[in-house]
């Protein structure tokens, strides 16, 4: 079985009316949590890497543990996806390195800090779709800024989607997927408080899903941050603040109207330091370090099988057979023609 691609997994998740979840990966541990919850629970599932996370594992070692993790689970869709490509070669040496999706986020400059103008994020868009498609790769898109909109995190700058530009944009760019910014931002501290409807403009997903019913939607910054788990990293002797994620609520209902791709990196991240801060502590004597990660791996495993049930992804990874990048290449012949 291929890598799947993210074009085919989101187009099977509208059928299906459900979403998938993109889960970031670093190493092998939390790459196996994140696939044995998958086949646990048969669901298609997204691992993404950051440069940051390129840069930790090294392209070479990353690439193969994905490659490793599509042998070991055949029977389930996985795509290797770039999150936050910050420049066209970015994208393009992710591609070179068998990644079957790529994230170009124009959105921002290439600093990944500086909120860029429209046109240069459709001029750098357009130019990795154009390129991706060429060889069957999927490409999402990002319109809007991340940003707290209490705390301050992120950019610092909140540029919550526009509808009308949104349609542009897809028009534009021919993108797979577009990043929505409704109010999210990515990290442990995302809101003072349990944030409303309001708060997070659910409005606007349902705005852009009745202008763009075709586009598969992708909420960025979307970890619940359990309390439970912030409880535990703190009982463990960690200091985490007081703060507040996405209710998986309100996912649910992005779910309903178009929301397709949903990122969650840090709610893995505080899972494991749980499990790790417990480990450690209660087992002193302890010093071979696979006592250590194998709870982690565990404790990944159980994020995944969660949020993969909580949006409606269970029992769907036998729904399709996974096409190859030369049978998606094929799909987008044509299709720009006259845009
Ligand atoms: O978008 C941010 C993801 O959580 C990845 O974070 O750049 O620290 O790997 P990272
Ligand atoms: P969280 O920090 O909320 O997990 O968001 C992750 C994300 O959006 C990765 O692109
Ligand atoms: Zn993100």
């Amino acid at each position: 079985m291929p890598l799947a691609t993210l074009r085919q997994v989101l187009d099977e998740a509208a059928k299906g009316g459900y979403g998938v979840g993109a889960f970031n990966v670093n190493n092998m541990e939390q790459l196996q949590g994140i696939v044995s919850g998958a086949q646990e629970v048969q669901a298609p599932v997204i691992v993404q890497a950051s440069r940051g996370a390129i840069a930790y594992a090294g392209p070479q070692y990353l690439r193969n543990l994905v490659l490793a993790a599509v042998e070991s689970a055949p029977e389930i869709p996985i795509v290797l996806h770039l999150d936050h490509g910050d420049k066209p070669e970015t994208c393009f040496m992710a591609i070179d390195l068998g990644f079957t999706s790529v994230m170009m986020d124009g959105s921002l400059l290439a600093d990944g800090k500086t909120p860029s103008d429209y046109e240069y994020n459709v001029r750098v868009t357009r130019e990795v779709a154009d390129a991706a498609h060429e060889k069957g790769v999927s490409v999402e898109g990002e319109l809007g800024t991340l940003g707290g909109i209490e705390d301050g995190h992120g950019s610092g700058e909140v540029h919550l989607t526009d509808p009308d530009q949104a349609v542009d944009f897809v028009e534009q760019t021919g993108v797979d997927a577009l990043a929505v910014a409704i109010g999210t931002s990515h990290g442990a501290y995302k809101f003072t408080q349990k944030p409303t409807g309001e708060v997070l403009a659910m409005h606007l997903i349902e705005e852009i899903h009745q202008k763009l019913p075709d586009t598969h939607m992708v909420m960025h910054g979307s970890s619940s941050v359990p309390q439970s788990l912030v409880d535990r990293i703190n009982a463990a002797g960690g200091n985490l603040e007081a703060t507040f994620g996405v209710p998986v609520e309100e996912i649910q209902q992005g779910i309903r109207h178009g929301v397709r791709k949903v990122n969650v990196d840090t709610d893995g991240r505080l899972a494991i330091t749980a499990a790790l801060r417990e480990t450690i502590n209660a087992s002193p004597k302890e010093f071979d370090p696979r006592a250590f990660f194998k709870p982690a791996r565990e404790a990944m495993k159980q994020v995944v099988m969660e949020r993969l049930t909580q949006f409606g992804a269970a029992g769907h990874a036998g729904d399709y057979e996974v096409l190859s990048l030369d049978e998606m290449a094929k799909r987008y012949v044509g299709e720009r023609v006259g845009v």
